[in-house]
């Protein structure tokens, strides 16, 4: 699979483990940035992969900051985006069975490296359900439409 990441100055670490681990998977990764720990602003980063994915440049996207919670919200301010933030697999796993979510974030200052890989693993591994849920997804939709 063809995936996007993004991070800002308090994940680059994180985020360079992720993408190791990603391609031990077998996947290739495209990373967005940033790569220095100099302080940088969260947005620019969720927008870019946000884009990455709705424009179809990647099949999914991967983003961490400090929580995940700003860098989430950011990428979901892109029309067609379904970022969530997760802390464990269990709504990693939901988040795309039920909402086929498109971007998985999460805190490199709330979870370990080891529990960030399986909610990763997890997120990748799992297919969407589509029927009664697809109603829901593009009620969504429909709110970004209105
Ligand atoms: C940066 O200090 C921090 O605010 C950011 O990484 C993230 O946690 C924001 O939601």
């Amino acid at each position: 699979m063809k995936i996007g990441i993004g991070n800002d100055h308090a994940a680059v670490e994180m985020k360079q483990q992720i993408v190791a681990f990603l391609e031990e998977l077998g996947h290739e990764v495209v990373n967005y940035g940033t790569d220095t720990n100099d302080s940088c602003d969260y947005p620019i980063y969720g927008e870019k992969v946000g884009r990455a994915v709705v424009n179809g440049d990647v099949e999914c996207g991967i983003l961490i900051c400090g929580t995940g919670v700003g860098i989430s919200i950011a990428a979901n301010k892109v029309k067609g985006v379904r970022a969530v933030v997760c802390s464990e697999p269990y709504s990693a796993k939901l988040s795309k069975q039920h909402n086929n979510t498109n971007i998985l974030a999460f805190g490199a200052r709330v979870v370990g490296i080891e529990l960030a890989k399986m909610i990763v693993e997890e997120w990748l591994n799992t297919e969407f359900e589509g029927d009664r849920h697809q109603r829901r997804v593009s009620m969504i939709s429909d709110i970004e439409n209105r």
